[in-house]
């Protein structure tokens, strides 16, 4: 099986050692409407790296694709264009956690990457040309399965339409990479629940590097979102839980529904961004490393749709990524609560590195009605060997003029994190999800 470049095992090296010891569960059937998330390093993952990089290469790897998502966000909130059913950005992240999905009937399973930024799904068809998956969903053996006419309103959803015969389809480039799918339709199936008619992208062509292997699962809230195909079902409500990199059995939860959702939690309004309806805004007001409320220019956490400034949750970023004025202050005050004298190293993005053991102030984000105080394993990692620590967050990459801050899904391990529309809130709990 060829091995895309984003299967970095930096993560793996971690916890290695460990996972020898106790073989993970990987057979475990979704139950309800719950399904389980892998990482993509997951010893249950077919995607999980065979050969170790280096920690270091490993790191400067994520790094890479984390500022490739930054530098699509950053064009993404300061254009006005309508989201693309398959953006720029599915193409070129690389997928972190993956959730087991069942197209057609009968049901043919793929491994989904997650992404809360994204609206649409799209999964790689048989016949298509550049795809690296050697398993793709076989259309024609599908009873179910159906093409999106031309005339159909869902083919006014995605960029660029065209015509192939008189099914919808639709191209889209993005520097090097480009995808080619029709819009087409057929029953998703997630852990029980069937969703018919669900309409995706049936890609028929890809050329690039780093699109998901087995395809995407959009969690956004945008018109061909899941959480707008399935309405009726999950009423825009869903929560995960995201195994931490270390964990030996390393799977968490994703949770469909409003049903089974905790009900002691912390909630921070959502806001809404017109111009880029898909991605979850909230407003984060201040940040503590350790009890000081660091001095960041309120103009920096600001919320404004014009500009895209402000700051989301994202599942698909590793790292947090804070505009520049946040960072250097979050940044400095880390620095000097560790210890001003000790000598500082850096590791490609990061500029906070520690080769002595140090000890880790808490860092808290203050969000509107939330404070979400982060443990350690938020916060740092720690190289294979224990030698080397760094402060696990950077600003915005040098050609990237950003203003918008990322709560990346490091800083969501082991947290309970609720997504809840219809009262337009997040809530964020701890939680285990080991
Ligand atoms: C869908 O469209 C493709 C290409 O136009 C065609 O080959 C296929 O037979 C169509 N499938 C159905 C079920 O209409
Ligand atoms: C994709 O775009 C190229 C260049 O514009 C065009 O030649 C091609 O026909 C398009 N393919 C589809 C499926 O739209
Ligand atoms: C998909 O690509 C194949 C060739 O690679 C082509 O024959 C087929 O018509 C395409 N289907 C659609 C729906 O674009
Ligand atoms: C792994 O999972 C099993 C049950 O599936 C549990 O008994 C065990 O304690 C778990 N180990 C860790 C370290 O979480």
């Amino acid at each position: 099986m060829k091995i895309p470049i984003f299967l970095t095992p930096f993560l793996l090296c971690l916890f290695i050692s460990l996972v020898q010891a106790q073989t993970p569960k990987c057979d475990i059937q979704d139950d309800g409407s719950t399904l389980k998330v892998f990482h993509i390093f997951s010893q249950c993952s077919p995607f999980k790296p065979s050969k170790p990089m280096s920690w270091e290469e490993s790191v400067l790897n994520l790094q890479a694709k984390d500022q490739a998502r930054m530098q699509y966000f950053s064009s993404l909130v300061a254009r006005k264009s309508v989201v693309p059913i398959a953006s720029a950005r599915q193409i070129i992240q690389s997928p972190t956690y993956i959730v087991k999905a069942k197209f057609g009937t009968p049901p043919q399973t793929l491994l989904l990457a997650l992404d809360t930024s994204s609206d649409a799904a799209w999964i790689p068809c048989s016949g298509c040309v550049g795809c690296s998956t050697s398993k793709p969903f076989a259309p024609i053996k599908s009873t179910s399965f159906r093409n999106v006419s031309c005339g159909s309103p869902h083919c006014k959803q995605v960029p660029n339409p065209t015509c192939g015969g008189s099914a919808c389809a639709f191209n889209f480039t993005y520097g090097s990479s480009s995808i080619a799918a029709s819009v087409v339709q057929d029953t998703l199936t997630l852990a029980a629940d069937p969703i018919p008619g669900y309409t995706f992208g049936c890609v028929n062509k890809t050329t690039g590097s780093s699109a998901p292997q087995q395809g995407l699962l959009g969690l956004g809230r945008g018109p061909l979102s899941l959480l707008s195909q399935s309405q009726n079902l999950y009423k825009s409500t869903f929560s995960y839980c995201l195994p931490s990199f270390k964990s030996i059995n390393f799977s968490g939860s994703l949770r469909l529904g409003p049903v089974y959702q905790p009900k002691r939690i912390k909630y921070t309004p959502l806001l809404r961004n017109p111009r880029r309806s898909s991605l979850y805004y909230v407003n984060l007001v201040a940040i503590k490393v350790g009890r000081k409320i660091v001095d960041i220019p309120p103009a920096a956490l600001a919320f404004n749709p014009t500009t895209g400034a402000g700051t989301i949750f994202d599942s698909g970023t590793v790292f947090t990524r804070l505009a520049e004025p946040v960072y250097t202050a979050v940044r400095n005050e880390f620095r000097r609560r560790v210890g001003p004298k000790l000598p500082v190293t850096t590791l490609g993005g990061f500029d906070t590195c520690y080769n002595v053991p140090i000890v880790v102030p808490t860092i808290t984000f203050l969000f509107s009605g939330m404070n979400v105080a982060l443990p350690p394993d938020n916060i740092v990692i720690h190289s294979t060997a224990g030698s080397t620590t760094c402060l696990a967050m950077a600003g915005a990459p040098d050609n990237v003029n950003s203003v918008l801050n990322v709560i990346a899904n490091m800083q969501q391990q082991n947290h309970r994190v609720l997504f809840d529309v219809p009262n337009s809130r997040i809530g964020i709990a701890r939680e285990l999800c080991t």
